[in-house]
């Protein structure tokens, strides 16, 4: 199904890069290298462990916006302060799990809002995180309750909504029924994006950046195919370009 029918100019540019690499120093080189040609870098687990708050702060004193992708699940109070924190680091952009329930999402929420007006700065997106992809319905009945994925993606993309988050992380093939299920206003982040030029991995659903945000996408996250590039500026210039093209999306 086709969320938009054109995709006049993309004026804001959609690719978040997943900076999944180990070391402080080729994330700060590779986030320099790709400045230009994309929204924003993701920092996940692994770099934020090995790197901390410095490479945080290192890739953002050049101007470049952080999504902080550290999914928080915890008791609504350890949830707020860890957003807390995150917000006054600066991040654009940050995920809990939506499992961790609607008073732990509306905590997160509260202080992401709370912790910005105190600064002055703008609010970062909490983005809920539902179903990991990583989990089929095997998995879920091992945990009880709803054993189909879909609808317990369903479940907890609108128990998010209803606590307040205004963005959810979905893999490619939930765009189209989350965007029939939840307002318009709703920011959907999809990985699982391919061009169809690289190497087959462990992504087994895939879109184009074009389809993706075809059937409904707001945010773009890409990492191998930029990072594990010859040449990842010139593959995140080359994304960039094909969203930029103002003819009707074919
Ligand atoms: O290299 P690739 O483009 O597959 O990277 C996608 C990024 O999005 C990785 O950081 C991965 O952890 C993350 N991600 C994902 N699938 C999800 C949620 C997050 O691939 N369902």
């Amino acid at each position: 199904m086709m969320y938009k029918d054109t995709l006049s100019v993309v004026k804001t540019n959609p690719v978040i890069v997943a900076l999944d690499v180990p070391s402080a120093s080729q994330a700060i080189h590779l986030a320099r290298s790709l400045a230009p040609f994309v929204g924003a870098v993701k920092i996940g687990k692994e770099l934020f462990v090995s790197a901390g708050p410095a490479v945080v702060r290192d890739i953002q004193s050049d101007g470049i916006p952080i999504f902080l992708d550290l999914k928080f699940h915890d008791i609504p109070n350890t949830v707020a302060k860890a957003v807390a924190a995150a917000t006054r680091l600066g991040v654009r952009m940050l995920t809990v799990h939506a499992s961790g329930g609607s008073e732990m999402m509306r905590a997160a929420v509260r202080a992401a809002r709370d912790t910005a007006s105190e600064l002055m700065a703008p609010v970062p997106r909490v983005l809920a995180v539902t179903v990991l992809t990583s989990m089929d319905s095997a998995a879920l009945a091992e945990l009880g309750g709803e054993t189909d994925v879909a609808s317990q993606v369903e479940r907890l993309a609108s128990l998010a909504v209803r606590a307040g988050i205004t963005g959810l992380v979905c893999s490619p093939l939930e765009l189209p029924r989350l965007r029939k299920l939840l307002p318009p206003t709703i920011e959907l982040v999809t990985p699982g994006i391919r061009t169809g030029s690289e190497k087959v991995d462990d992504q087994k659903r895939t879109l184009t950046p074009r389809e993706a945000l075809e059937a409904g996408a707001t945010w773009l996250v890409i990492g191998r195919p930029i990072y594990a590039a010859a040449d990842p500026a010139a593959a995140a210039r080359s994304i960039w370009n094909s969203l930029q093209s103002e003819s009707p999306i074919s």
